[in-house]
């Protein structure tokens, strides 16, 4: 297998891996809200409460992200297909198309998400073409509503099956 041929089976076995999806939001220094989709993330530590994520050295938030000392991982129910698409589109103003205010704490919190994960940074680690952000849950909003499925770029509903 040379290497273009191992690069088409990564893709496709990755993308053949199911996740949910989350939108992750934070305050830029100059005070404007951002925010882009991203399904790398994973839960890595209960004592202390630890999750990860990782960016893309391409993303042009990447130096506000891996910068910012706090963020929020917004769980996308079910119902939020177009807001996953919305935070990874170009060129088109990712808060002005959606409903969202601002936390206590100052961190931008999208509304109708399954459920939303308010951090802090806890350290970045470097990962090749990405870098892997850890963060710490300081503050848990559980809306517990059904998640939105992503695969081979797709995305979609929990099936029927899922439920009792
Ligand atoms: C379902 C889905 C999951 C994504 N996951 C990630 C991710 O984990 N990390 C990442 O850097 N980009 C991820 N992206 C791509 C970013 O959302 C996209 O590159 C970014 O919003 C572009 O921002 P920019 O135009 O400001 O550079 C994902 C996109 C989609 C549609």
């Amino acid at each position: 297998m040379n290497e273009e041929q191992k690069i088409t089976h990564f893709k496709e076995v990755m993308g053949n891996y199911p996740t949910g999806v989350t939108v992750i939001t934070a305050t830029a220094p100059d005070g404007s809200p951002v925010g882009m989709t991203v399904n790398s993330f994973a839960s890595v530590s209960l004592d202390p409460m630890l999750i990860l994520w990782s960016i893309d050295k391409r993303v042009s938030l990447y130096d506000i992200f891996t910068n910012a000392k706090k963020f929020a991982v917004h769980v996308l129910a079910g119902d939020q297909g177009e807001l996953c698409a919305l935070f990874a589109s170009r060129g088109i103003d990712r808060f002005e198309n959606c409903e969202w205010e601002m936390s206590e704490d100052g961190v931008p919190v999208i509304k109708g998400a399954a459920g939303v994960l308010h951090c802090s940074l806890h350290t970045t680690v470097g990962g090749g073409d990405h870098r892997i952000i850890i963060g710490e849950v300081k503050k848990i909003d559980n809306h517990r509503k059904d998640p939105l499925l992503y695969h081979r770029r797709k995305f979609n509903a929990i099936p029927d099956s899922f439920h009792e």
